[in-house]
């Protein structure tokens, strides 16, 4: 949606500073019911005067840092109620004449709040879990403010000006993990008093752009089975008819075990027959050989996708001269991890958002009908299209698949000497993972923790997987180590993608999917990415990490805790796999870690 071109009188404005969850602020606030636009950061007053608040985004720099994005303080002389958020909390505090300064312990996840009389907190209970996801806080309020709210290591972790109507919070009140969070928001939005606005259904509302955008041209359309690209390209069918759109499923080598088997079956009773299924893998190994760099396979496995769609829609006659563009089924967190918006930091690039896409979306050359929504609108929107409950309520797949949870490498990486303040043992991995903290990326180790019962993480290692990341600048994720009882001797298998290796994880990846369905737990867990790491406890040998989350629309998750009979069930599955001796439980919620390990 291009917020300039829309009316902003009587809507909320967001500025946005570059952070993750900018878009979400909004999204939350249109599904109250009220208009909701985003604009960048440095959006003048003036244009401002109208609006009926604004509320001001997180971001990953530090606001005292030269040529970080600020706004016009202009703007807090309004008189419209003001909403500062994380990095907006802060900007608001040093407008003002407070002061802002790195924390002695930096937060990310979950952190008990205690609030005392804040207007925005009215009716709530007293303390509540928060997410934080900060590294500054603010040191000294600003004069005519008050903290309304504290933590054991931030002490303004809100405040407010009541007579002016502004306000600051450093947790992320517009996560779903945020306690209340719903709650507080809506106060806000209540005070501004915003103009209504309603979307009757996602299917008539993204039907209307997909018209608008397509208009007499055809589209060509990426699926790759998992629901976004389903219900897109599902979509397309009903709006554009079956005529005006051809479906292309790349098998890349890289899917779960039956899935492309699955997929037609899946179609079938739709009477969705535009889909061709074209055997890709020879080229995505042939890619991916000696590729080790998470940044660099997700390019490639990008750039291969486009490759094969080419081949293909020349193959068949479907050129971009005879009106045919591309169809993709990304969703708004695939933007905004990429970096999709002007401040914020590269998370990791998704498939869908590679270089080459880019350009094309530049040109004009691409339609993404579920570009502004999230998983859980997605699947409102699929259950209004009538898809099996089954098919909208798959676990999400990542585009690169298995390409992404195989950690690749040549040798092991070197640890810093580090010394942590942990009383149980435990070992330092010599590969790095993904993480995100305070709206930038982090590429570190995990940490693995042993215990005598080694099938039943305890409330104590939960909990260190929030500590030990929040407090070290080499650590973002911890685990639990599921095979072993004590520590053991890591052997560093060199490792890159290859057929075998897939086959292996492939199977590791069934053994949990099909366990959780038997325990009945499929659609408690939101997602359970299974991942292979390139050292085990024996020479040549692999690992196999565990990654079950919650979530509802994966910009935050928290690690799911399964039951003890179920792990040992996987775990004692998995080490009979040929290659596999070593299983371990990724505790780590998001943030400090991402879902996925690249
Ligand atoms: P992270 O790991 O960033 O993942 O917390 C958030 C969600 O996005 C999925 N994901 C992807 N999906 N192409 C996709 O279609 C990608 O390149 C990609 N990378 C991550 C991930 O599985 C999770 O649901």
């Amino acid at each position: 949606m291009s917020a300039q071109k829309q009316p902003i009188a009587g809507s909320i404005v967001i500025l946005d500073f570059g952070g993750q969850y900018a878009h979400l602020i909004a999204s939350r606030i249109r599904r109250f019911g009220f208009k909701a636009y985003i604009l960048p950061s440095d959006t003048k007053a003036q244009t401002l005067k109208n609006v009926a608040g604004i509320i001001l985004s997180g971001g990953p720099q530090s606001v005292y840092e030269a040529g970080s994005p600020q706004a016009d303080p202009a703007i807090l002389a309004l008189d419209i109620p003001v909403l500062g958020l994380c990095y907006g909390h802060q900007w608001v505090a040093q407008a003002l004449g407070g002061k802002v300064a790195p924390g002695t312990v930096k937060e990310y996840g979950p952190v008990a709040l205690k609030q005392t009389h804040g207007d925005l907190f009215r009716g709530l209970p007293k303390a509540f879990t928060v997410w934080m996801s900060h590294g500054d806080e603010v040191k000294e309020l600003p004069e005519g403010f008050e903290t309304i709210a504290s933590t054991v290591n931030c002490a303004h972790a809100s405040m407010q000006n009541l007579k002016k109507k502004i306000f600051g919070i450093q947790f992320h009140i517009e996560v779903t993990h945020t306690q209340h969070g719903m709650e507080i928001l809506r106060r806000f939005v209540d005070l501004c008093s915003p103009e209504a606005w309603s979307m009757t259904s996602y299917a008539a509302h993204v039907g209307e752009e997909i018209v608008r955008e397509v208009g007499d041209r055809k589209v060509f359309m990426l699926v790759s089975g998992g629901v976004d690209s389903t219900v897109a390209f599902t979509l397309l069918n009903k709006v554009l008819g079956e005529h005006r759109v051809q479906g292309l499923l790349v098998d890349t080598g890289l899917m779960r075990k039956g899935e492309v088997v699955a997929i037609q079956k899946a179609f079938a009773p739709l009477g969705i027959k535009n889909l061709q299924i074209e055997d890709a893998s020879e080229k995505f190994f042939a890619a991916l050989k000696d590729v080790y760099e998470p940044e660099k396979k997700r390019e490639i496995i990008g750039r291969t996708f486009l490759d094969v769609q080419r081949e293909v829609s020349d193959r068949m006659g479907l050129r971009i001269e005879d009106g045919w563009m591309l169809g993709q089924g990304t969703i708004y967190p695939d933007t905004i991890e990429t970096g999709g918006t002007k401040h914020a930091d590269k998370i990791k690039t998704h498939h869908n958002r590679v270089e080459l896409v880019q350009k094309m979306i530049e040109e004009g050359l691409v339609i993404e009908p579920l570009k502004e929504l999230y998983k859980d609108e997605v699947r409102q929107l699929g259950e209004e299209l009538g898809l099996p409950h089954e098919l909208v309520w798959r676990h999400p797949f990542p585009g690169p698949g298995l390409g992404v949870r195989i950690l690749c490498g040549e040798s092991e990486l070197k640890i810093e000497n580090v010394q942590l303040k942990i009383d149980m043992p435990s070992i330092i991995l010599p590969v790095r993972s993904v993480g995100v903290q305070g709206d930038g990326r982090t590429y570190r180790h995990a940490l693995a923790l042993f215990a005598k019962d080694h099938f039943c993480p305890m409330d104590e290692h939960y909990s260190l997987a929030s500590s030990i990341p929040n407090g070290s600048k080499t650590i973002n994720r911890v685990l639990f180590c599921l095979s072993h009882a004590k520590p053991f001797e890591i052997s560093f298998t060199p490792t890159y993608i290859t057929q075998e290796v897939s086959d292996l994880l492939r199977e590791a990846d069934a053994i949990v999917t099909d366990a959780i369905r038997e325990a009945n737990l499929y659609e408690k867990i939101w997602q359970f990415p299974v991942v292979l790491l390139p050292l085990g406890s024996k020479k040549g040998g692999h690992s196999i990490i565990l990654r079950p989350i919650e979530s509802t629309d994966a910009m935050t998750a928290a690690a799911y805790r399964l039951p003890k009979d179920v792990l040992q069930n996987i775990t004692n599955a998995i080490l009979k796999l040929r290659g596999i001796d070593a299983v371990f439980l990724d505790l780590t919620n998001k943030p400090p870690a991402t879902i996925e390990w690249e």
